[in-house]
């Protein structure tokens, strides 16, 4: 059974085909160049470049998916041309469409979902609405073409769930049964490291900034509040840290900022990822898991890899991660894998031309 999956909920144009619950080819146009020079996310920018980009990107994963022979070259065929011709050749080789249906950017999310719609009618193909949390939950389990990783996992399991977006920690008693135990009030954990970021002047987004430098910084350097950790809360809160960061360093003189970037860095990051960790492993200690999980673009960082380690050494469980650096930010793949187990269980969407964006989509 082949899945072409589609993903546009935040600034990523992305599609995926995928054998089964086997990734084939996972193609992600970022486009963080865009929106850089703004500090953040633009909503419309967002939706003109998925407007752009997303039939290039789908005509791109189905020719690296190699699911059908390319022939002959029409050395004459614009790339528009050719862009639709791959598609339609695709599309014949396709047996159901994916499509992450929320949540998201309201206006990014549309561009996917309506022409995941009008693939689903034109081709008269199956169409599988899919929870962008519950990809990034299910990325863990996704496999390359080679069929590896082969992953048992045993449930219950607990997932922690870090990205611009979204900080939540999930209880999974099977696949496709979550309940969220523990979620962020205000920032997510991306957004928080993104904000400290753009404040120092270190560009977005600014977690793979602050990851590269606070590595020689001393993260004692800054003390800094540890938000709600005083009782065992599961919810996160990152907009008191952000303030207080904010207000400390407002204070200090340029100069000093300068020669402490790596200092300041080091601290901020510490605080973020000491809340998730404290909460995650109070988590563990209340539901008992089996297993433990953790996804979300956050996770590109190795910091928080080395302490979600040692955690689960210390709690003797094991702990998963997506098996490539792709499977973590937003990408396809995770939407496919996804609508792999629902597709398992017949859960296709029902009346197609009905289907709408849900922004603010709950799992
Ligand atoms: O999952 P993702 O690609 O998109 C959302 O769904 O939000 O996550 C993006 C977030 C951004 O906030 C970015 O700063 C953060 O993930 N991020 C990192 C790293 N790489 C990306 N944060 C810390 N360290 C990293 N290496
Ligand atoms: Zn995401």
């Amino acid at each position: 059974m082949i899945i072409l999956a589609i993903d546009t909920s935040c600034d990523d144009t992305s599609a995926a085909i995928l054998e089964g619950d086997k990734i084939l080819s996972n193609i992600v146009s970022s486009q963080t160049d865009l929106h850089k020079e703004w500090g953040g996310v633009v909503p419309d920018i967002a939706k003109r470049a998925h407007l752009e980009r997303i039939k290039p990107v789908i005509a791109t994963a189905i020719k690296r998916s190699r699911i059908y022979d390319l022939g002959f070259k029409n050395k004459t065929e614009n790339k528009a041309d050719q862009v639709e011709r791959i598609i339609n050749e695709g599309m014949r080789k396709i047996d159901v469409i994916a499509v992450t249906l929320g949540p998201g950017l309201a206006p990014a999310l549309g561009v996917g979902v309506n022409y995941a719609k009008e693939l689903a009618l034109k081709y008269q193909k199956k169409l599988v609405a899919v929870n962008h949390i519950e990809g990034h939950l299910l990325s863990n389990l996704a496999r390359n073409a080679a069929g590896k990783p082969e992953r048992e996992m045993e449930f219950p399991a607990l997932a922690l769930t870090v990205s611009g977006g979204h900080t939540k920690i999930i209880y999974i008693k099977e696949i496709g049964v979550y309940e969220t135990v523990g979620e962020t009030l205000d920032d997510a954990a991306g957004e928080a490291l993104d904000k400290a970021a753009k404040q120092l002047g270190l560009g977005y987004p600014g977690g793979p900034v602050i990851e590269r430098i606070a590595k020689k910084g001393d993260e004692t350097y800054m003390p800094l509040p540890r938000p709600m950790n005083a009782k065992k809360n599961l919810d996160f809160s990152f907009s008191g840290l952000k303030t207080a960061f904010y207000y400390r360093v407002k204070d200090m003189e340029k100069a000093v900022i300068d020669q402490n970037l790596e200092n300041l860095a080091a601290s901020y990051q510490k605080a973020v990822f000491d809340s998730l960790i404290s909460k995650f492993g109070w988590a563990v200690e209340k539901y008992l898991p089996k297993t433990l999980l953790a996804a979300g673009g956050v996770l590109a960082n190795d910091e928080l890899r080395k302490r979600l380690r040692k955690l689960a050494k210390e709690k003797g469980l094991k702990i998963y991660f997506p098996a490539k650096k792709i499977l973590n930010t937003d990408n396809a793949g995770m939407i496919g894998i996804a609508a792999y187990y629902k597709i398992m269980k017949n859960e296709f969407v029902e009346d197609i031309a009905a289907l709408d964006r849900q922004p603010r989509l709950v799992l």
